[in-house]
């Protein structure tokens, strides 16, 4: 598999732009993974009938359909056109508390429904000054141990380089990708994917891009303009 280039749209955008973003890269034949917020998936389900790209969602209910105001069920986001889901993202984990059993849960519900999951892990600022950093991936990555082959990838997400502006160094990256690819094998996931995520643009995509156990990237902020994500997206083409 080639270098992997996925979206999170996070709570921006709209139809239109949406719907134009996702069209451009389904005309140029592109095959990233797209997340766009909940309300703009089914018209852009509907842009990509036929195209390489794939749609996910950003989050999903742990329950089945019922009596869960304001939640969406794992089933509705495939009735929308889903075939993934991002699970355990930092703004979900820190912003809403969202941890541990919940996430398994989630996991699993999303399993039970045909979507795949993109699982985010990635310590704090604090966390990583208190030389905590691998500890704390290795509990995120801990729930995945009855998930046998249930999630798309894994994503390396250091939540100080969220929407900062700051970057892990390549260096740092590796480090950590290094970890979580021996994590994984002892989990018996050997072929997941592992991404890096946290203010990838395309002046630092290609080094990023060049670690060992470095899968792909997940982008938030630079996913928003075609110009950014498109070359993003050709120096993961061009990496092959
Ligand atoms: P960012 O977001 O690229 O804007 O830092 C990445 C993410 O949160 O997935």
């Amino acid at each position: 598999m080639g270098k992997i280039v996925a979206a999170n749209w996070k709570m921006n955008l709209r139809r239109q732009s949406g719907c134009e973003l996702a069209s451009a890269l389904k005309t140029d034949g592109r095959e990233c993974w797209l997340f766009p917020s909940f309300t703009l998936l089914a018209p852009i389900a509907d842009t990509l009938i036929g195209g390489t790209l794939k749609l996910g969602a950003q989050d999903l209910s742990p329950e089945l359909d019922g009596a869960f105001t304001g939640d969406v069920s794992a089933e509705m986001l495939g009735d929308a056109g889903c075939t993934m889901v991002l699970v355990g993202h930092s703004e979900r984990r820190h912003g809403h508390g969202e941890q541990g059993e919940l996430l398994l849960r989630k996991l699993k519900r999303a399993a039970e429904a045909g979507l795949k999951p993109l699982y985010c892990v990635g310590e704090t600022l604090e966390e990583r000054e208190a030389g905590r950093a691998k500890e704390v991936v290795k509990e995120h990555l801990s729930v995945l141990k009855d998930l046998q082959g249930t999630c798309a990838a894994v994503a390396y997400e250091p939540v100080w380089a969220i929407g900062t502006g700051l970057t892990a160094t390549p260096e740092q990256a590796a480090e950590m990708h290094a970890f979580i690819r021996d994590e994984l094998t002892k989990l018996g996931l050997t072929d997941l994917p592992i991404l890096y995520g946290g203010s990838v643009k395309p002046g630092n995509a290609k080094d990023l891009m060049t670690q060992p156990h470095v899968d792909g990237v997940l982008v938030g902020g630079a996913s928003l303009k075609l110009d950014s994500l498109r070359a993003i997206d050709d120096v993961a083409r061009e990496i092959g």
